[in-house]
């Protein structure tokens, strides 16, 4: 039986690549608690700011992120010059972090198959584990927020049934606990990896997402501003952004939001 109070913060110090910790048993957002971290005082990055248990999850655009006891969401602070992240790789950042967790959901169940959704959610078994939100509250500092979800031991039958039909757990997919020092270990290990590898070799990264992609191939509803497009998904292009074959020919988009996949 996994104890779920007993988060290793000394392991995650002494074998991960982050140089500082700031834990909370109960926090709103570990986003926005890593912004505020930026806006003070100088912090050491990499930074991470993990919570046990949050109640003010965001997710992109307005939404809210749902997270029970059992899940794990953490913030990790980075300096993008530290990284050798020129700003045009910025926008590649949550495809690095999308690879990472799908690389440590890899490695913690090796049956497993999880996908990338395109920009950033992490899906198994056709529904959605993992989110993950960046944010650069300080584009002047260098400083990047790369806030990540995952649903581990929270299982989905206690969430709001709207999202028992589209989200899962590694608990309800897998059949058993995870323990989340070990996993956000994998995951921290896999992003200071895909980062390095996004700050030599963009295309490598890109290459290797694209054997995650979850809609290449699928018809896709895309909502871009206050249109929608609906198209076949031929994957992502080279710096990341989506192509669809639509009736009036291939169309590129750097941003969206996913309204429906066949
Ligand atoms: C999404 O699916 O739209 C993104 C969800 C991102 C959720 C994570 S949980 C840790 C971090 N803190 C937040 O408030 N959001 C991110």
């Amino acid at each position: 039986m996994i104890d779920e109070s007993a988060w290793d913060l000394v392991r995650l110090r002494r074998d991960s690549f982050v140089r500082g910790i700031e834990y909370h048993d109960v926090l709103g957002s570990t986003n926005d608690r890593a912004i505020e971290l930026i806006a003070g005082e100088s912090v050491d990055t990499p930074f991470l700011v993990l919570a046990d248990k949050q109640t003010a999850g965001r997710g992109r655009g307005s939404n809210a992120w749902w997270s029970a006891d059992g899940a794990l969401t953490f913030s990790v602070i980075i300096d993008v010059v530290a990284h050798g992240l020129a700003a045009e790789r910025w926008p590649l950042v949550s495809l690095a972090t999308g690879l990472a967790v799908c690389d440590a959901l890899m490695e913690t169940v090796p049956a497993a198959s999880p996908k990338l959704k395109w920009p950033n959610d992490v899906f198994l078994n056709d529904r959605k584990m993992s989110g993950l939100l960046v944010e650069v509250p300080g584009a002047r500092t260098g400083q990047m927020v790369i806030g990540i979800g995952i649903n581990v031991n929270n299982s989905l039958s206690m969430a709001p049934e709207e999202l028992t039909r589209t989200a899962t757990s590694l608990i309800d997919a897998a059949g058993m606990r995870h323990d989340r020092t070990e996993l956000l270990l994998k995951v921290l290990e896999h992003l200071d990896t895909s980062l390095a590898m996004l700050a030599v070799d963009g295309r490598r990264l890109v290459e290797r997402w694209r054997t995650f992609s979850l809609l290449t191939g699928r018809t896709v509803l895309l909502r871009v501003g206050a249109e929608e497009v609906l198209g076949d998904c031929h994957g992502v292009d080279d710096e990341g952004g989506l192509l669809l074959q639509t009736p009036s020919g291939m169309r590129r988009f750097s941003s969206g939001v996913v309204v429906r996949f066949d």
